[in-house]
């Protein structure tokens, strides 16, 4: 099978990878490139876990193949973070215990981290709407709100 040589941009570094040109964007990032903080609940686009951005915008990555993805800026969860310090959303979900397991985390920070920046927090409701593709088994759902109009606030 033919392999395909690909460069992709994840947190600000350059990072090169060989697979398959079908690999998704959730599983170069997990499988190629070990950066396993995105999950992959469904690998359909039910769940959310596997949400990152790419230029900003959220994505479900297991939705979108990896070389679609080059020259562009991709953040997971592991980028968030400067240094020691916890970005504002990571550390208002520790405040408000806005995770359980812990499964969804990393998709749900980074669906609110997006959900603050386009403008759509400024009420529960528009929270509640724009953060229901993100998937809670353990039904987080009013902490989760409650760091992410924190952080809105
Ligand atoms: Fe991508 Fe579920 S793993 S939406």
């Amino acid at each position: 099978e033919g392999l395909s040589e690909m460069r992709l941009k994840v947190n600000g570094s350059e990072r090169s990878l060989v697979a398959e040109p079908r690999t998704s964007l959730l599983d170069a990032l997990r499988e190629n490139l070990d950066l396993t903080g995105t999950k992959k609940g469904c690998d359909h686009g039910q769940c959310g876990a596997c949400t990152v951005l790419v230029d900003g915008r959220r994505i479900n990555s297991c939705l979108t193949l990896a070389v679609m993805n080059q020259g562009k800026e991709i953040t997971t969860i592991e980028g968030l973070a400067q240094g020691e310090e916890l970005h504002p959303m990571q550390a208002a979900f520790l405040k408000h215990d806005g995770f359980q397991c812990g499964y969804c985390t990393p998709g749900q920070i980074l669906s609110a981290v997006a959900c603050v920046k386009e403008g759509h927090a400024t009420s529960d409701a528009q929270c509640r709407e724009w953060m229901s593709g993100n998937l809670c088994r353990c039904g987080a759902y009013p902490n989760i709100l409650a760091a992410v109009r924190e952080v809105a606030s």
